[in-house]
């Protein structure tokens, strides 16, 4: 049996969740824009798992849109923050995930007068929030704060409730990439200032192509699609129903679950940097991980021989782990996010093993058995 250890990269899908999706395929092929009973009924399901979603996030249902997954989201919210509400200033990090800082990069080249500035990180990750408040009080440009709420590599947060605060007071827009996030923290939009929040369902045990964006109903924003009036307008496309009833059953699992999914999963992540620390120290963690998100454990290794193709040697003997975010790993250019906190020539080598409620602490003894067998080799 292989152990699964890349759960920040995807998760394994809920059997509840397939059986709430099956369900639909099998009896619902509406279109859900058609207005006979089949498209009503499929238009129905959507409205439902809306429902739900806007439940979870104590938001209205007018402000919640579904999309392809997470990176549709965060490059709508930013593209359109520029496009529609006049920001000419946009606060972000280097760590972001590409979806972001891509989408970022893009603003930049193809804006004249945008300007774009990343905040310096400290040595765990965490963005510089007293230079954000400097920056703001210059209140010269319309500006759009976005800062991701958990980094997927290395599990470092930013306070979301503090930095939205932030923003208000110097009337900024606030986006966060919670991605990583949804279903395994309360996200309340009623009490928090937020403007743009990201969701894909295929990171809380729902489907891979499906996730939703979070609009504050206060942001007027053009559709980012065109061709249809789907989700009122805003997303043009014949909605994934089946995923999007995939992503609801998803959400609201995680959600009612969550102190049990989040206490097992965090004695996991401790029991195995515990074992680490006890074991190997030589090896070290990247970011601040009692303090970060408890799904994953990002262990930072000396270069030497032994480790030259550790994530390899893993996969050989069963283990599914990476090395940063699924495509940096994909394309083995290295992490972007380890690069921005420890330099270009650092050469040590990183390892993400990141944890869901399916996991066993058999697993991870099997994982330090592998390790120590790898790293012993040749010694
Ligand atoms: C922090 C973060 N943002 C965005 C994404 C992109 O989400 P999706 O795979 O749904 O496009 C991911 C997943 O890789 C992620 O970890």
């Amino acid at each position: 049996m292989r152990i699964y250890f890349d759960n920040a990269a995807s998760t394994p899908l809920d059997p509840q969740v397939i059986a709430a999706m099956t369900e639909v395929m099998h009896t619902h092929h509406g279109n859900p824009s058609s207005i006979h009973a089949e498209g009503r009924q499929a238009r129905t399901l959507i409205e439902q798992s809306r429902r739900t979603v806007a439940k979870h996030l104590k938001a209205s249902i007018g402000e919640v849109f579904f999309t392809s997954g997470g990176t549709e989201a965060n490059n709508m919210a930013l593209k359109n923050a520029v496009r529609d509400l006049g920001v000419r200033r946009v606060i972000s990090s280097a760590t972001e995930h590409h979806c972001v800082l891509h989408s970022v990069q893009a603003l930049d080249r193809h804006t004249d007068d945008l300007e774009v500035i990343y905040l310096q990180l400290d040595g765990r990750g965490y963005p510089d929030i007293d230079q954000l408040k400097e920056l703001l009080a210059d209140p010269s440009k319309t500006t759009l704060v976005s800062l991701m709420h958990a980094n997927n590599e290395i599990g470092t947060m930013i306070d979301l409730a503090r930095v939205g605060a932030i923003c208000q007071e110097y009337g900024a827009y606030f986006h966060s990439d919670t991605t990583q996030t949804m279903g395994y923290y309360p996200i309340d939009v009623a009490t928090n200032y937020i403007s743009f929040l990201t969701g894909s369902a295929h990171k809380f045990h729902g489907p891979k192509g499906v996730g939703f964006i979070y609009i504050n109903g206060d942001n007027m924003i053009s559709p980012y699609l065109d061709g249809g009036a789907q989700e009122r307008n805003m997303r043009a496309g014949t909605e994934n129903t089946y995923g999007i009833v995939g992503l609801a059953k998803a959400l609201d699992l995680a959600y009612t679950e969550q102190d049990s999914r989040r206490a097992y999963i965090r004695h996991l992540q401790q029991y195995l940097k515990a074992s680490i620390e006890a074991e190997f120290p030589a090896i070290t963690f990247n970011g601040d991980p009692d303090k970060g998100h408890y799904k994953l454990l990002n262990l930072r290794l000396p270069a030497s021989p032994q480790t030259d193709l550790l994530l390899f040697n893993m996969d050989i003997a069963g283990i599914s782990v990476s090395g940063g975010s699924a495509c940096s790993s994909g394309t083995d250019t290295g992490s972007h996010v380890l690069r921005a906190i420890h330099g270009d020539t650092d050469n040590a080598v990183n390892m993400r093993v990141s944890f869901s409620h399916f996991n066993t602490e058999a697993e991870i003894d099997r994982f330090l058995e592998v390790l120590r067998a790898i790293l012993r080799k040749g010694q």
